[in-house]
C-alpha cells in the first residue's frame, strides 16, 4: 500500500469574486521509501498540493473533490486537532522559503533542542548532543558557529540545512520539501539536493522533492511525476522521465534545463501557463504544444499506461 495515496483531487480557487482550479482530478501515490520528485513550472500547484497534505491551505483555496490517503487514513477528513498530531510529527515539510519557517529570533541550536525536547521528549543533555549529531549528519563542519547562529547569520544553503535538519529532528515518516534549493547557485543547489535524497535514504524515509528544474531529480529521486495546470501529465521512473519523457511538456522542461546549462534562457517553452481563472479547452498544454494535432484543444486527454509510465497526452492513447 502507498503511504500518501492523493486520489482525484481538485483545489479551488476563490479570489476576488473569481471561481478556478489550482488543481484538477490529480491523482499521485507514494510508496514508502520512495523519494518522489514533483516537477512543473510555476503555478503548476505543486505548492498548494503539498500544503493540502500538510491541511495548510490559503484562505483563498480550498480542497474539493477527492481523497489524501496517508497511511491508509483520509487526511482531508480529519480535524484540526488531529492534523496536529501528523503535521511535522509524521508529516514534514520544508517550506519554500526558509526564512519564513526558521524563528527569528532563537539560535538554530535553541531551535533543535527545544524538537528534540518537545516533540522528542529527551532530555537536556541528551537533546544537545542529538541536535550536534543531526547536524553532523547532514554533513556540516562548522557545527558550534551554525548551532550559535541566528536564521539571519547563515548563508542560504546552510539555513535550508538548518530547517533540513529541524525537520528531520521530529522524526516524520513523510518529508515533503518544496523547492529546497530556490535562490542558491547551481552548485549549492545541486549539493543540496544530493544531500537531501542521501539523508532520506540512510533514515528510511519517504519524500516528496518539488522542484520546477527536472534536471535535479536525477541521481537524487526514483520516480517523477510532472505536474501541468494542476495535473499530473507523466509519470514513472527517474531513468524513463527524467531523461527520456514521452509527454511534449515533460520533453520542453528538459530542454528548458539543458538550455539553461548552456547559459540559455531558464525559460524554453513558449507562451505561458494557462491562468486558473480562465481555463482552455481540451488538453490544457495545447497553446504550447509542438505537438498540437486534431483532438488537442477540444478533448482533454486520460492518464494512460504507455512506456513504463503513465501519460497524458492524445499521442499516446
Ligand atoms: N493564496 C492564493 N490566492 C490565490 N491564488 C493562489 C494562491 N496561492 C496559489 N494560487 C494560485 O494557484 C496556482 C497554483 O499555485 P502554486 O503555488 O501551487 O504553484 P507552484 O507550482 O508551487 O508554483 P511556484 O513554482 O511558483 O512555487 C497558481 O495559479 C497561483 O497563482
Ligand atoms: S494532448 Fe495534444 S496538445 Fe496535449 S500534450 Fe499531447 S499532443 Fe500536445
Ligand atoms: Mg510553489
Amino acid at each position: 500500500m502507498a503511504l500518501l495515496s492523493i486520489r482525484d483531487l481538485d483545489i479551488e480557487l476563490r479570489h476576488q469574486e473569481r471561481f478556478g482550479y489550482a488543481v484538477r482530478g490529480l491523482d499521485l501515490d507514494i510508496e514508502a521509501g520512495e523519494i518522489v520528485g514533483l516537477v512543473g513550472e510555476s503555478g503548476s500547484g505543486k505548492s498548494l498540493t503539498a500544503r493540502a497534505v500538510m491541511g495548510l491551505l490559503p484562505s483563498a483555496a480550498s480542497a474539493g473533490r477527492g481523497q489524501i490517503l496517508f497511511d491508509g487514513m483520509d487526511l482531508l477528513t480529519f480535524t484540526e486537532e488531529e492534523m496536529e498530531k501528523v503535521r511535522g510529527r509524521r508529516i514534514g515539510i520544508m517550506f519554500q522559503n526558509p526564512r519564513e519557517s526558521l524563528n527569528p529570533v532563537f539560535t538554530v541550536g535553541n531551535q533543535l533542542r527545544t524538537v528534540y525536547r518537545k516533540v522528542r521528549g529527551h532530555g537536556k543533555r541528551r537533546a544537545r548532543e542529538e541536535a550536534r549529531l543531526m547536524l553532523r549528519s547532514l554533513g556540516l563542519r562548522d557545527i558550534d558557529r551554525v548551532l550559535a547562529s541566528y536564521p539571519h547569520q547563515l548563508s542560504g544553503g546552510m539555513a535550508q540545512r538548518a530547517l533540513l535538519a529541524l525537520t528531520l529532528a521530529c522524526d516524520p515518516e513523510l518529508l515533503i520539501a518544496d523547492e529546497p534549493a530556490t535562490g542558491l547557485d547551481a552548485a549549492t543547489q545541486t549539493r543540496l539536493f544530493v544531500e537531501i535524497g542521501r539523508v532520506i535514504k540512510e533514515t528510511g524515509k519517504t519524500a516528496m522533492i518539488i522542484t520546477h528544474d527536472i534536471s535535479l531529480v536525477s541521481g537524487v529521486c526514483d520516480s517523477v511525476a510532472v505536474m501541468y495546470s494542476g495535473q499530473v501529465v507523466e509519470r514513472g521512473g527517474v531513468a524513463e522521465v527524467g531523461r527520456q519523457p514521452l509527454h511534449p511538456y515533460s520533453t520542453g522542461l528538459l530542454k528548458a534545463a539543458d538550455f539553461a546549462d548552456e547559459g540559455g534562457r531558464a525559460s524554453y517553452i513558449p507562451g505561458s501557463p494557462p491562468d486558473p481563472f480562465t481555463p482552455t479547452g481540451g488538453c490544457p498544454f495545447h497553446p504550447r504544444c509542438p505537438k498540437v494535432f486534431e483532438p488537442c484543444a477540444d478533448l482533454a486527454p486520460l492518464a494512460v499506461s504507455t512506456g513504463g509510465r503513465l501519460v497524458r497526452c492524445h499521442l499516446y492513447e
